[in-house]
């Protein structure tokens, strides 16, 4: 009996020894993961530390929800600014060839110039960016109507798109110049089948790229198409017009649209059109033979299935020179005909017609429909992830 008692004694003392343990393990672990979202960029507001890359600060509420503006800083010197309130890209802070600093995207000084509705400025483009038509596709025996918000067809994700809603946002060291937000699409939003679960992650590196990092993973099958909307003008002045950018373009086709810019489904071909940018023209030099002007999406000559270059504009004037690398097959050139000078920047300065450009790196448009062109499909298990990266470079351009 008594060697009975002793051994239940040995072992309560070595269950008391190994619990305690667990406890230190476990009070270990909650110290450590605090310590992290201490020196997280969206836990510790603004202050003067040289080794902070980003930095926060509160930029109002939507939805109920804090909004953030978050910086970022590379050892260049060059600033880029990211809301949580639609994924935004704010303002990019680059030098030109004099090292004069300006801003080489449209964007706003405060929220309310993003809740007044601007055509995507800066925007995280979600579920589907372009456009899909009359917001109608099917998977299998199943017919999906989405929100119609352009027209008779579905734009960018419909009425409030990933553009419109506040994203969470993940900790991440603020050593780092990178934002990672994270956004979860209920099954039905916007008419979408499935619980879409989304990352974007936003890094500024010191060779003056910026680049997206886009995940997604699904429930159930969903069409996915995420880009950026920024609106560069690489002269940094928003008074000037795009047209004496010259653009390069790796694509040998287009996909021509309607009258209602929805793509026809013919890959065309882009010689001996004014869609030729396979060597670098002025953006103005052919656009008046482009009805609306340029508002397609390129056929990407891809040869990897890597992050490659597929575009470079350049700006004589300031000497900057943007480039665009994409894992995508596809990328909507616009010249921002729509605008017309009602919207104004946070100066008071009216946004005119083809005063910036965008290069929305996706899927072709209308691919839920045009069963032809690479599938958008995301199904359960499957995990989307793609990369586009804008590089902002100065050059003496001729
Ligand atoms: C579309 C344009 C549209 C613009 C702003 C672009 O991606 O191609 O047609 O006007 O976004 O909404």
């Amino acid at each position: 009996m008594a060697a009975i008692n002793f051994k239940k004694i040995t072992n309560l003392y070595f269950l008391k020894v190994i619990n305690n343990m667990k406890k230190l393990q476990q009070a270990f672990l909650v110290a450590l993961v605090s310590l992290f979202f201490l020196i997280s960029c969206n836990n510790n507001p603004t202050t003067e530390q040289s080794m902070k890359k980003c930095s926060q600060t509160s930029w109002g509420t939507a939805d109920n929800k804090p909004v953030y503006l978050f910086t970022l800083t590379n050892s260049k010197g060059d600033i880029v600014k990211i809301s949580n309130y639609g994924g935004t890209v704010t303002s990019w802070l680059t030098a030109d060839k004099n090292g004069k600093i300006a801003d080489v995207v449209v964007g706003f000084d405060s929220l309310s110039g993003y809740l007044a509705k601007p055509p995507y400025f800066g925007s995280t483009i979600g579920r589907y960016g372009n456009r899909i038509a009359k917001g109608i596709f099917s998977i299998d025996t199943a017919t999906y109507h989405l929100a119609t918000n352009n027209g008779a067809n579905h734009l960018h994700g419909g009425n409030k798109g990933f553009d419109k809603v506040v994203w969470d946002v993940v900790p991440t060291p603020d050593s780092l110049a990178s934002l990672t937000l994270h956004y979860l699409s209920v099954d039905g939003e916007e008419g979408y089948p499935g619980n879409l679960d989304v990352t974007v992650v936003f890094t500024l590196s010191d060779d003056n790229t910026l680049s997206f990092d886009y995940s997604a993973t699904t429930d159930k099958t969903t069409p996915v198409n995420l880009t950026n909307h920024s609106y560069f003008n690489l002269t940094g002045d928003i008074t000037q017009t795009i047209l004496n950018h010259r653009l390069q373009v790796h694509a040998d086709k287009f996909t021509p649209v309607d009258t209602g810019l929805i793509t026809t489904g013919v890959l065309q071909d882009v010689k001996e059109t004014p869609f030729d940018f396979l060597q670098p023209h002025a953006i103005g030099e052919r656009i008046a033979s482009v009805p609306g002007g340029y508002d397609h999406n390129f056929v990407l000559n891809r040869t990897t299935a890597d992050n490659e270059l597929v575009a470079t504009v350049t700006d004589a004037v300031s000497g900057r020179v943007l480039e665009v690398f994409t894992t995508e097959p596809g990328m909507q050139f616009y010249t921002g005909n729509f605008l017309d000078g009602t919207i104004k920047t946070s100066q008071g300065i009216a946004i005119q017609q083809h005063t910036a450009l965008c290069l929305e790196t996706q899927h072709f448009p209308d691919s839920p429909n045009k069963l032809a062109f690479p599938t958008t499909l995301l199904k359960p298990g499957e995990k989307y992830h793609t990369v586009t990266a804008y590089k902002v470079s100065v050059a003496s351009v001729k």
